[in-house]
């Protein structure tokens, strides 16, 4: 009697905090203006998260706690739209736009029309339905019949509401919109992506569906993702008379407002919008790739109706791609890890898009030749994909004639060894092993692959020139007193990248041997080369056949691999990691017993100074324990770092160990004697 009561408080309480955290998310993620600190804010979340944790069966899809992601699926099952997701009819001139004014007026009689004008975003469609204003499905577009239903990771976007805010919602809301990737958040990723070898994606747009369509819920979880809805589909328990009025309701719902939109009297008015935007666009932090002009009144709307693709009372208006014309002040070359040399092109900085332009990526010899581009040209660029800067045209009109040709250097402008282009190839090479650019540009990617983070470019240079660190041994050769004459490295900066170093020990085999940087080999390559061969020793041995074997292997990457792993310096390389303490074999459990934390559980709060919260999760679940996010009894470890959040006091209240950083590196170390 007294258990049930007990329940039903708690499950009143539950619901309380599930409103009350989704309306602070919403003044957070939506409205960009907190009422409350973050410390409250996770303070409500811990309260929620203990209380699930204590009444299992009280948690729901839809509970602020399942925002992290769940586990992942094999396949997302189809979703059919009760109504269908259409598409837009193009215009691409204030004359298209005036054309399609005369069509509506044409349909309706000559009445005057109000247009909503919009922004329109470059994302990836989805809708979404909620029941009773309970988030319910959340949908791709598809071919706009039917889509797939991707609701596992929509749940994880912040800026979509998983309960509708008012009181009183309809008893059915579908809300149509894009998700879509900021620039920065776009930039972010891809360094990411790039420092762990992976292909970096070509655009935001490519980045949102990629990552909305993940899998694994836990990766979309991470990546940061915005939802802006820009109509409603089917609603049932409400009406409204307008497409205005229906996104005035949506926004006051919880959804994010978009910065532009508004209600124009005329054609002229909506066109002299879609004019502003096009020249205002590069203000937006993220990517919109026209405008869309819709007749506000449903009722006008219904009687409009739609082609088979599209309907009858909207235009999305396109912008032109946009590219800048900007003066080639240099061509450098830069010299890369594998001593190749890359010219670039330098050029008077233009903003496309909103991000500044100056330097272009020439490729290699053949490719300056092919669009002959040359010091002092005037040039049109763009960014490929909305990204990379890319060098579109040469105007050669502009020409004065004193414009030199760019002609590749016989000595690498780094060290000035001979440099070489084989016959038939496209690419130049440095031909000196232990050109300084060559180094330090593997440091560079060692560092960045083995999860050194704060090891940047800097760091490198630093290292390198005060002759602390000539190969990657060296790193883990470092020590604190020398490390503390260099500029601007205090005793904080060299215990922190001291401990990255050392955390970077634990990594796995396919870790490792992407980290050294042979030629061909990337993350995949690596990983169907660990799949059979678990010791690094394993690679002295291999011949290329072996390698060829291997399905996805071809006989470049097996040449590659071979030759790399033939050379001396590489046998001296290995024998000095080993004796660092590096992990050099792919242990399996059942190997080698009992991993040496079974059976633990680790909790991480607030900021690490030497891992970021994944690596430490990693590392834990390397040596066999479990971390988790939420502290309860079961709990062995809460790990503090910088700005803990109310994880410690439960800890404390639980009575559950709370280790400093310092600690948890002591103990992780304690594993290895
Ligand atoms: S309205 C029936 N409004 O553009 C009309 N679409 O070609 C439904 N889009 O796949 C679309 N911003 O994902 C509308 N403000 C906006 C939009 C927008 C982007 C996308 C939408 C659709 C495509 C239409």
């Amino acid at each position: 009697m007294l258990k049930a009561m007990e329940r039903d408080r708690a499950n009143r309480r539950i619901e309380e905090l599930r409103h009350q955290i989704e309306h602070h998310r919403w003044r957070y993620y939506v409205l960009d203006s907190p009422e409350i600190s973050d410390a409250q804010f996770d303070a409500l979340m811990a309260e929620l998260q203990a209380l699930e944790e204590e009444y299992p069966d009280l948690v729901t899809l839809n509970s602020p706690t399942q925002r992290v992601g769940a586990p992942p699926v094999k396949e997302f099952g189809a979703v059919r739209h009760r109504l269908p997701l259409q598409s837009l009819d193009n215009a691409f001139t204030a004359l298209d736009l005036r054309a399609f004014d005369k069509r509506v007026k044409r349909l309706l009689g000559e009445i005057p029309i109000e247009y909503a004008c919009e922004l329109k975003f470059d994302g990836l469609a989805v809708s979404l339905s909620y029941q009773g204003g309970h988030f319910s499905v959340g949908a791709t577009r598809g071919d706009g019949t039917e889509g797939e239903n991707i609701s596992i990771n929509l749940r994880t976007l912040k800026t979509i509401p998983l309960q509708l805010l008012p009181v009183d919602p309809p008893a059915l809301l579908e809300v149509r919109g894009e998700v879509i990737m900021t620039y920065p958040d776009f930039e972010t990723l891809n360094q990411e992506r790039l420092s762990r070898e992976e292909p970096p994606f070509a655009n935001p747009r490519n980045a949102a569906a990629g990552s909305v369509r993940q899998q694994d819920s836990k990766i979309t979880a991470r990546r940061k993702l915005s939802f802006f809805p820009y109509s409603v589909g089917v609603v049932e328990g409400r009406t409204f008379s307008t497409h205005g009025e229906a996104m005035e309701y949506v926004w006051s719902a919880g959804f994010k407002q978009p910065p532009a939109f508004r209600l124009v009297p005329s054609v002229e008015d909506a066109i002299a919008f879609c004019q502003d935007w096009q020249a205002r666009r590069g203000e937006l932090p993220f990517g919109v790739d026209g405008a869309v002009l819709k007749v506000n009144v449903l009722a006008l709307q219904e009687r409009l109706g739609a082609t088979s693709h599209s309907p009858r009372w909207a235009i999305a208006y396109k912008f032109p791609a946009a590219e800048e014309i900007t003066q080639v002040q240099e061509i450098t070359v830069y010299v890369g890890r594998t001593g190749t040399l890359t010219p670039v092109a330098v050029m008077t900085p233009v903003v496309i898009d909103g991000s500044t332009v100056s330097h272009a990526s020439l490729h290699n010899e053949d490719e300056v030749r092919r669009k002959d581009v040359r010091l002092g040209d005037w040039v049109v660029v763009h960014k490929a994909g909305a990204v990379i800067p890319e060098i579109l045209s040469v105007l050669t009109e502009r020409r004065t004639g004193q414009e030199p040709s760019f002609v590749m250097p016989k000595d690498c402008p780094v060290c000035g060894a001979e440099t070489l282009r084989l016959p038939g190839e496209a690419v130049t090479r440095c031909t000196n092993i232990s050109c300084p650019a060559q180094v330090s540009e593997r440091l560079l990617h060692f560092a960045a692959v083995m999860g050194m983070d704060g090891v940047g470019p800097a760091i490198i240079v630093a290292l390198y020139k005060s002759e602390l660190v000539k190969d990657v041994a060296d790193l883990y050769r470092l020590s604190i007193d020398p490390m503390l004459k260099l500029e601007r490295m205090g005793s904080v900066l060299a215990t922190k990248l001291l401990g990255q170093i050392e955390s970077s020990k634990n990594r796995p085999l396919r870790q490792l041997l992407t980290a050294l940087g042979i030629d061909q080999v990337g993350w995949h390559v690596a990983e169907l080369l660990t799949s059979k061969y678990h010791s690094i020793e394993d690679f002295f041995a291999v011949t290329e056949e072996d390698l060829q074997a291997l399905s996805g292997i071809g006989p470049s990457i097996a040449k590659s691999v071979v030759v790399f792993f033939r050379q001396l310096q590489t046998r001296r390389l290995i024998d000095e990691l080993r004796q660092a303490g590096l992990h050099l074999e792919e242990e399996s459990p059942s190997k080698t017993g009992a991993l040496p934390w079974q059976g633990k559980t680790f909790v991480f709060t607030g900021t690490l100074a030497g891992f970021t919260r994944e690596q430490a999760e990693q590392i834990v679940k390397e040596l066999g324990g479990e971390a988790t996010s939420s502290v309860s009894s079961q709990t062995g470890f809460v790990v503090a770092g910088e700005k803990p959040g109310s994880k410690v006091d439960r800890a404390k209240k639980l009575g559950v160990c709370i280790l400093k950083e310092e600690e948890f590196v002591a103990m992780l170390e304690d594993t290895k004697r």
